[in-house]
């Protein structure tokens, strides 16, 4: 006998097979057992039929509990009312293991004790559509950059400074140094630009935020592209390009995810170039509107200030009703990251971008042309009192062969939470860490 998955059970209409998983959920009803089992790839109803079962199977089926490992054996046949069109008309069942008290019943339960029990949350429903969102998204990504003649060059996860502040780094021993837990792996594909022309990166990234909010963790999976002799321009179209085809992809590979997540996808298929493009001073222009000033007022939100970076209220305000994600350009260079090329009409201003995903969402990626003259750079990472030693090969590109070049950074768990339509980002990735969460 052949043993399928049940996403392949269709290929089997009519045939004997043997389906391995776990019992995801019973109904009995007189002479009829109705097993739900999932085996990971889907959901396959298997039906007993007391009179036609060997002597023994119908009892196991009443015995078995939820979260029971076991194999079903029996006839595929096709119904249009089961879950993926097919059930399987049980002969056989084999319980390798009987589950007793599995912690996760159909009942609400709160979010510190689904946390707790991540391990096992894994296998409701909606997590498990979340993850494979996700593990379509990050294989889209790789295509993305494969198909476009990128090369992949893995970044360090320990190294000796900071790349997106200091605030934000954790600190290890490394034998009798200091090393930190990689904030970025940007600063490591420049060099590589310049070697392969247009790289990428994608792998976790650590920030000590000591938020807590929806949209930060301490530990996410950033995928970051650098390009040599790109500009600011050429990075915002990439940027475009790269959201429509991962929502492209999402649409195509993930329906049945995202029915299971009820998401509404007519929000996503409004997702379209070209993506509207402001300067940080229109969008700072949106915010001192007097009526969202009132209403930052009844939220409790810190009010915009002229000058700052956008709060999680502003980032809303912008988004809330657009179907497209927002590219805010041309932010204040003294709020954004030291290695940022100025405009050079405006020298004041950063020519960076972020882009921000409808829905109130807030950022997404954040990315810019980077500083290409050695002796401006130096002088950053002196105003931003950077240890210039621990600088001193990044400068060395600035020194040989040196040209602009510009990247962006997106985290994949907020992209995933903006596609998957959840509120928490911490349901995004399998095994969230923040603030308060280091378990399991
Ligand atoms: O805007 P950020 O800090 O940019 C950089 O790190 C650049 N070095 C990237 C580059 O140009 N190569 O972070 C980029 C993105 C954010 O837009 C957000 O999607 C994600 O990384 N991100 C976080 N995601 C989850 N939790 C956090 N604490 C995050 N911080 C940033
Ligand atoms: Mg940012």
């Amino acid at each position: 006998m052949q043993t399928t998955t049940i996403r392949r059970i269709g290929a089997h209409e009519g045939q004997d097979v043997r389906v391995r998983g776990w019992l995801y959920n019973k109904r009995e009803k007189g002479k009829l057992a109705f097993l739900i089992v999932r085996d990971g790839t889907g959901y396959l109803q298997a039906v007993a039929f007391q009179p036609e079962v060997l002597p023994g199977v119908f009892e196991a089926c009443q015995k078995v509990t939820q979260e029971s490992s076991l194999e079903v054996e029996g006839t595929v046949r096709k119904d249009d009312r089961a879950p993926g069109g097919y059930e399987m008309k049980l002969a056989s069942i084999t319980v390798h293991q009987l589950a007793h008290d599995y912690p996760i019943s159909p009942k609400e339960h709160g979010p510190d004790f689904l946390l707790d029990h991540r391990h096992l949350w894994l296998r409701s429903s909606k997590q498990h559509a979340l993850l494979r969102i996700r593990s379509e998204i990050s294989q889209a990504i790789r295509d993305f950059f494969y198909e476009r003649d990128f090369v992949l060059i893995d970044s360090p996860i320990l190294t000796p400074a900071a790349c997106e502040g200091t605030s934000t780094l954790f600190e290890t021993d490394y034998f009798d140094q200091k090393a930190y837990l990689s904030q970025s792996g940007q600063l490591y594909l420049e060099p590589a630009c310049l070697a392969f022309g247009k790289v990428y990166c994608f792998g976790p990234t650590f920030r000590a935020e000591k938020s807590k909010t929806r949209r930060h963790l301490t530990e996410f999976w950033m995928v970051e592209p650098e390009v040599a002799y790109a500009g600011l321009p050429e990075i915002l179209d990439l940027a475009e390009d790269f959201i429509v085809s991962l929502v492209a992809r999402a649409l195509d590979r993930c329906r049945a995810e995202l029915a299971t997540l009820e998401r509404d996808i007519t929000r996503l298929e409004s997702v379209r170039r070209p993506f509207p493009r402001l300067t940080y001073d229109e969008a700072a222009a949106i915010l001192m509107r007097p009526e969202v000033r009132a209403r930052a007022r009844t939220q409790d939100a810190p009010p915009f200030e002229p000058g700052s970076d956008f709060g999680g209220f502003d980032e809303t305000v912008l988004t809330e009703t657009l179907e497209r994600p927002m590219m805010i350009t041309h932010y204040p260079a003294t709020i954004k990251a030291f290695y940022m090329q100025p405009d050079p009409q405006a020298p004041d201003r950063a020519l960076c971008v972020d882009v921000l995903a409808p829905e109130g969402y807030g950022e997404i990626i954040g990315g810019s042309q980077r500083i290409h003259d050695h002796d401006l750079l130096l002088q950053r990472i002196g105003e931003h009192k950077l240890p210039v030693e621990a600088f001193r090969w990044y400068l060395d590109i600035r020194k040989y062969g040196s040209v602009p070049h510009a990247g962006f950074g997106m985290g994949i768990e907020r992209f995933v939470a903006w596609i998957a339509g959840i509120h928490h980002l911490r349901e995004a990735i399998p095994y969230p860490r923040t603030l308060n969460r280091l378990y399991p």
